[in-house]
Order: structure tokens, then sequence, then C-alpha cells
């Protein structure tokens, strides 16, 4: 059997409906939204906005047009970051983000923009009156993930939001590790800017994912060129999406995603976590109490996703993980997650840890076969 238990990184498998879209759109539509006068043009345009629409729908956005499509998670990240952030302002972070964040945010302060990154605890929970303690009166943005991908920890977004809220501070949330794989509501918690990858929890491929814009936030455009509409004017339209979508899209992928994004609608969010949490805790419940083994972050399982990162005593991660790979066929990812912020949080910045991410296609039997692939391994 062959176990591919790194969900977190890319999902894998796809929905059926995902491969078929992809696959009829390539031989049977080809055009570009925007760019033709012709049906094929206007079923590609179509299926973008339905696209932007499931999307919307999934994540209580109030606009379709303010979905907003990008390569992947980081690139919307940038957008917003450097779309919002001027030199002379203060940004709050947290201590386990990704690189995602935490290196624009690097770059930004070689421009004058000043980071407060807000202590986690080693297993990642972060005290949202730390947040509150670390605004100024400069502080121009709250920029965090909603789940570690090291940690699986679940940050207090709706608290985290409403602070942001109260203060009148923009609040981008990086649902990396959660879009489709929990609730969110984009009214309900207060974000402003939401970055998903659409290639993990909403199944679409690779060179998918986006930023969904809530009215009345203004970004700086980052990338210019055509958009398709308005052509005449030396600077980008104003109006989303068009403003943030300067070229040729992903647009087969972006057909692949509206079926991913269906999928998840059609299973429910719920659903999907429920399978996943099942799936994790059998997992940490099996690793339990093997010598030397460390699950890290949360014990409480609500407050994590589906994420188990492991430390062995004596083995080094990445050895394991190719053992697990070529005798086993177990597919896991060890080291240090692009996320060094998370493992120096944790304490495992030297050492690294070894990472299973089970997803909705992943069953019990992969989950024992797993666990005895380790003690087997030890
Ligand atoms: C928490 C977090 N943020 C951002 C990213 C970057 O996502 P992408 O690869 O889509 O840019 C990841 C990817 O693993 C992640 O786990």
């Amino acid at each position: 059997m062959s176990v591919y238990l790194d969900n977190a990184a890319t999902s894998w498998p796809k929905p059926e409906a995902v491969y078929q879209a992809v696959d009829q759109f390539m031989r049977e539509v080809g055009a570009t939204p925007g760019r033709g006068g012709h049906w094929r043009e206007e079923k590609s345009a179509h299926i973008a906005d339905q696209a932007r629409s499931v999307i919307a729908e999934l994540f209580h956005a109030p606009d379709p047009a303010g979905v907003v499509f990008t390569l992947n998670a980081t690139q919307a990240i940038n957008m917003a970051l450097k779309g919002l952030l001027q030199p002379g302002d203060h940004v709050i972070t947290s201590s386990i983000e990704h690189n995602a964040i935490w290196r624009p945010l690097k770059a930004l302060e070689q421009r004058g923009v000043t980071v407060t990154a807000v202590s986690c605890a080693a297993d990642g929970a972060l005290a949202t009156k730390d947040v509150e303690a670390a605004i100024r009166a400069e502080t121009r943005l709250i920029a965090m993930l909603h789940a570690s991908n090291v940690l699986g920890t679940i940050l207090p977004v709706t608290e985290i939001g409403a602070l942001a809220h109260k203060h009148s501070i923009p609040f981008l949330l990086d649902a990396a590790q959660t879009a489709g794989a929990y609730p969110i509501d984009m009214a309900a918690m207060n974000i402003d800017l939401l970055a998903f990858p659409g290639h993990k929890g909403l199944f679409g491929p690779h060179g998918t994912g986006g930023l969904v814009v809530r009215p009345g936030i203004t970004l700086e455009t980052w990338v210019e060129g055509g958009s398709g509409m308005e052509s005449v004017p030396e600077t980008m339209p104003e109006t989303l999406p068009a403003r943030l979508e300067a070229g040729t899209q992903n647009a087969a992928g972006i057909a692949g995603l509206l079926a991913g994004v269906r999928f998840v609608l059609e299973q429910g969010v719920e659903q999907i976590r429920v399978h996943e949490m099942a799936l994790t805790a059998l997992l940490i419940e099996l690793l339990h109490g093997t010598p030397g083994l460390t699950v890290l972050g949360p014990t409480d399982l609500p407050q994590r996703t589906a994420v188990v990162s492991v430390t062995i005593g004596g083995y080094v991660p990445d050895q394991f993980a190719a053992v697990l790979d070529q005798v086993y066929d177990v597919a896991t990812r060890a080291g240090l997650h692009c996320a060094p912020q998370a493992h120096r949080t944790a304490g495992t910045l030297e050492s690294g840890a070894l990472r299973f991410s089970p997803g909705i296609f992943n069953t019990v039997d992969e989950i024992h076969e797993t666990a005895e692939a380790v003690l087997s391994i030890l």
C-alpha cells in the first residue's frame, strides 16, 4: 500500500472531478478570461467567475469580485503585505509563522516597516492579550497564520479579528493550513484579507491560490500589466479583481480549483475536519508511549489541525522520512517545513521534525500501517 501523508504541503490525490475539469478545460475551452472575442473566452471567464463565487461562499466573503487569483498562498500574502504596508508602519505577527509571512516582513523591515512577533508558547498557543499589548499608534496591520503547519496549533482567530476590528486595524489571515479543512467566516472573524492556497485543502492543482480582499481595503499593485479591460490608462484599474491580476491567469488550474471547492462544499468543511481529525487522533494514539518519540503541538485535539509532527530521540528526521518512503512507501515531510520560527518556538530548530499530515482520502488502515512502519523502524 502506498500511503500519502503530506497533505499539509499539497493535497493528493485530488477528487476525480478536479482531474476531469482540468482535462476538459485544456481540451475543450482553452481560452483566457478577458482575452478574446469568442465563445471560448466567454466560457473561460464564466468558469473563473464561478470559481470566485464558490470561494466567496466557502469563506463567507462579502463580494466575489474581491477574490483575486494568485499562484499560491505566498503570492497572496506578498500581495497583501506589500500592497498595504508603507515605511513607518508597524505590523504585528506571531512567533510561529511560515516563511511565507516571515520573509516578506523581514524584507519590509529593510524598507522601514517595524515588526513585532508576539511570542507563542512551545505548543504554539498565542494569548490574545499579548497581541493587544503589542498594538501601537502606528500599527497598520495584524498578519498571522490560522494554523501552524508544524505544530498544528489553531490560533484564536475570532478573538484576534475582534481585537483588530476594535482598534480599526486590518487583519490578514494566512489560511494555508485551514482553507477547506476548518471553518472560516470572514465576516464573523473580522478578516479583511484572506490568503489561501488552492493546492492544499481546496484540492486545486499546483499554481492555484488567492487573496480575498474585503471591500474598503485598497492595495497598491505589486505587478502591473495587461488586465483585459480598461486598457487606455497607464495605471492598473481601480476595481478588483482586475487591479491585482495582471497578465494571463492559470485558467486551467482555476477550472480545477472550481471543481475542488465544489467538492469541499459538497462534503462540508465540518465533515472533512471530522474525518481528518479522527485519523490524526488515531495516529497520535498509536504513536503515544513510543520511547523517545515526542508529538509536537497542543495535546488538546480541538486546538489542532491534521498535522502530527514528531521528534524521535536518536534519529534524524530526514533519514527517518527516507526509510519510511523507500522501504514502506509512506510519504511524509521532514526538516523545518519552511517554518524555522515555529521550530524555534517549539525548541526544535536544531533537530527539525518528521511531519505526518493526513487528508480526506486517507484511511484508518493507512494510519495503522504508518504507525506499524514507524515502530518497526525503531
Ligand atoms: C502556514 C503556511 N503558510 C503559507 C504557506 C505557503 O503556501 P504556498 O505554498 O501555497 O505558497 C504554507 C505552505 O505550506 C503554510 O503551511
